[in-house]
Parts: C-alpha cells; structure tokens; sequence
C-alpha cells in the first residue's frame, strides 16, 4: 500500500539537506525577463534519470545540479563504428577524425571509431526550467543541453558541460537552440566538445543572452593540429537576438563566433585570449556590434575574406560615430598582440534593435581583469552568501515525461548540409562543410 502522499513528504523534508535556492541575479540584454523556472522550489535530482526527466517534463522547475550527473556510456558506446579522416586531420590521433553523418565525410577516407553515443544528442529540455549549479560542484558529463522546436524560458546557470566524444567532429554539441525565446546562458564553463560548444539555428532563437560564460578550447584532438577547438560558437539562427558579454573564450582556433544569416549579435566587454585562428566569422545578413572587447593573442580577429555581413567594431576613430548614432557612450576594442579589427558599417548602428536591456558597456581597460575573475563555473559568491537552509520539495517520482525520455533517432544536427560554400582560406576544417 503506498504511503500517503502527506506522509512520504513529511520523510523527505526530514532528510533535507542545505540547498542554494537557485538562480543568481536576473538576465540582462536581450534576454531580460526570462524566468526559467521561476520560483518553483529548487531540488536537485539524485541520478541522471531524474535529472532528465526533470529537465524534458512540462513542469516549471529550478533545477540543482550539486555534483557531477555523468552520462558517459548511459546509451552505450558505438564500437567499430564508420568514421572517416578528413583532410584537416594532418596529425593523427593529436587531430579529430570525424564520426560519418550523412554526407559531412564525402570522399574523405574511412576508418572505424568507438565513440559513446549518449553525447551525440542533447537533452531536450522543455520551457520553464532554471538549471543551476551549486557553488562549484555542477557538472554535466557526457551529454549537452538541446532547446528547440518553441522551447522558451530557459536559464542555465553555474553549471559545466564536458566531455562530448572530444576526439571526433560530430561527436557532440554542448548547448543548442533551434526555434526558441528567451534563453539566459550565464557562467557556464564549456570544455572538451566534439562539435559546437554552443550552437543556434537554423530555426529562429528568438532572444538570447550569453554572459559570464567560459569557452575552454584546450584539448588533445584539435581540428587544426594545435591543441586548440575549432568549433566554437555557431551562430546560424534565423532573426535571433544574442546579447554575448563577459565571456571568456580561450585557446580556440576558429568560429568564436561564427555567425550568418539575418541576427543580431552584441559582443561587448568579452575577453578572447589565445586563438590561433579567427574569432569573428561573420556571414551575409547577420549584423554584428563588437565593443569594449580585449582580443589578446588573437591571431584573425575579423575574418575579411567571407562573404561579409554587416559589422561594426568600435575603434578610437569612429568611437565619436558609434556614440552619436547609438546615443551613448561607446567603448573601444583593445588589441593585444593580435590580428587587426577593422570592420565600421554604419548600418548595423542606425538598425540595431531595441529591447537589449539593462546594459553597460564599459572600458575595455577593466574588461580582461574583471573577466578573468567572474567568468565560468564556481564564481557566483553571491550564491553561496544567499544559501539558505531550504527542504527539499516532495516531487513525485515520473511525474511527466517517464524516465530516460532521451531520444535514441538520429542526431538531428546530422542532416546539416553546405550552405552557402565559400572559399576561405585553406585548411578550414568547416570551411565548406557546416
Ligand atoms: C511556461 O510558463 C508560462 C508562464 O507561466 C506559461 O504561460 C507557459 O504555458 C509555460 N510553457 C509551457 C510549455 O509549459
Ligand atoms: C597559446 O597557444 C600556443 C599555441 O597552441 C601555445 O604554444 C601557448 O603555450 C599558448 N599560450 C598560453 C599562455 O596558453
Ligand atoms: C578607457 O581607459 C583608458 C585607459 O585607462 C583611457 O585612456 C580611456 O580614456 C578610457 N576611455 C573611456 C571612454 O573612459
């Protein structure tokens, strides 16, 4: 006979542990207002069956990730499986051979692999979910986050995605959104990603901030032979919104971002620092304003040779410019033994969006000290200063969506074809293949 429902809370909130009781401060830039899960009281999940059904159901939650919810071999490895070596692969197994989806691998020759095959997709998580780390325990392993198909309101906060099939291209993305709104990335710590560590598109993503945010690009299968990630940040969304400030993207080689089609992306007061490729990539239609940025051993800082879109990176020339067409007080980019920024189309001013609130955009001066200091996982102080002594909510266990509601079909991203080829400078390891 089960336990009456009073009886069985009564148990729970006897074993209540000390919790953080969720999310820290509220989302600025085009992002502002979302709520994620709002006030619902947060818990954390005790396996990564818990947590996934938490995180696909239709319940509005703040979800607690209070150590590491490892997904590695959680669907079981692929073993023997097709794989093929492509031509950026000039080092053998320091490089990333690439897992065959579709046509990506072409006449590139084949080889086998053994990857795992949990981080090939996301979890599809639902609308209305804060998803936070605690202090700095919060470690998603072996599987990233998906938002898509009118997913809105969404916080992901605190929290550290790593170790999808790092050795092989197509071996995972980390953060993904494709048809959303509202979505608040804040002080996540992203590191060794087969794929894209973030990704939006190619539906529209509605409203987005990334902020406080650490993209981590050292690993020990580089696309470009040099201990350095490729596929950073991939802006291909459709009419989206990005508010990009205060992260911290390191040892990356290329795509940092990588943006095209009709958006909007602000980048200001972000820290780049040791890429040895190119860090803006900035494609037809999309509209980029780049302010108050260091760019620190940044090898191409602007990608000139793509098909431009409109771009305008503030510099002590037209600062006077940007301030009078955007009625305030712009900030200039600081270069550091780097490549050279200069990009000034004034159209991306006189069309830049409203709705990016609660912003300041400062010098560049305090930029590389404040976010090397503030960015990525474990640096919310105020977290812990707001910890309070909470129960632990009673949840029924397999309320909605039933336990492992992962999908097992085939990677959706898979089906991404060329768009759009381009010649670039060779050997760009997603120069002509998306
Ligand atoms: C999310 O929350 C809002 C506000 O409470 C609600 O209107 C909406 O239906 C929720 N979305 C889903 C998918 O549950
Ligand atoms: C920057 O990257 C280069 C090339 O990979 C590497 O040799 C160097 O050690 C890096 N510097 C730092 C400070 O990480
Ligand atoms: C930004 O800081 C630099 C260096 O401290 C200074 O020279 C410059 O005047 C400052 N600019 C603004 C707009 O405050």
């Amino acid at each position: 006979m089960p336990l009456p429902r009073s009886l069985l809370a009564a148990v729970v909130l006897l074993g209540a542990t000390v919790q953080a009781t969720g999310v820290s401060g509220t989302a600025l830039g085009f992002a502002t207002g979302t709520t994620g899960g709002g006030d619902a009281t947060a818990a954390a999940p005790s396996d990564i069956t818990e947590l996934t059904e938490w995180l696909t159901d239709s319940t509005p939650r703040v979800i607690l990730i209070d150590k590491e919810f490892n997904y590695l071999e959680s669907q079981g490895k692929c073993t023997d499986c097709k794989c093929c070596i492509p031509s950026s692969n000039t080092c053998g197994s320091s490089g990333q051979n690439a897992i065959d989806n579709s046509d990506w691998c072409g006449d590139y020759p084949t080889t086998t692999c053994t990857y795992d095959k949990a981080a090939i997709e996301g979890i599809n998580v639902a609308s209305n979910k804060s998803i936070v780390g605690v202090g700095s325990a919060g470690v998603i392993r072996g599987k990233g986050l998906r938002m898509e198909n009118g997913v809105s309101n969404v916080i992901i906060q605190n929290i550290h995605i790593t170790e999808l099939n790092p050795q092989y291209i197509w071996g995972g993305d980390a953060i993904t959104l494709d048809g959303t709104d509202q979505i608040w990335i804040d002080h996540v710590k992203i590191s060794l990603i087969g794929r894209q560590m973030f990704v939006a598109g190619y539906k529209a993503s509605g409203r987005v901030t990334i902020s406080n945010s650490e993209f981590d690009g050292q690993t020990s299968w580089s696309a470009t032979c040099d201990g350095h990630h490729y596929w950073t940040i991939l802006g291909y969304g459709k009419n989206d919104k990005v508010t990009f400030t205060g992260n911290y993207i390191h040892h990356t080689s290329g795509r940092s971002p990588k943006l095209e089609f009709n958006s909007y992306w602000h980048a200001y007061n972000n820290y780049w620092f040791n890429n040895t490729g190119h860090a803006f990539d900035v494609g037809e239609g999309t509209n980029a304003l780049i302010e108050g940025n260091v760019f620190h051993q940044v090898d191409t800082p602007f990608l000139t040779d793509s098909s431009p879109g409109e771009s305008y990176a503030v510099s002590s020339s037209d600062k006077s410019t940007c301030d009078s067409k955007l009625g305030r007080t712009c900030a200039v980019n600081s270069l550091i033994s780097s490549g050279s920024l200069s990009v000034s189309d004034e159209s991306v001013l006189s069309s830049w969006p409203s709705g990016e609130s609660g912003i300041t955009v400062t010098n560049a001066s305090r930029v590389r000290s404040s976010v090397l200091s503030n960015a990525g996982i474990g640096k919310l102080s105020s977290s812990s200063s707001k910890r309070q002594v909470q129960p632990v909510p009673y949840v029924p266990a397999h309320s909605q969506a039933g336990p492992g509601a992962t999908p097992v079909s085939e990677p959706h991203k898979w089906t991404w074809k060329t768009v759009g080829v381009k010649p670039t400078q060779a050997p760009q390891p997603g120069a002509n293949r998306d």
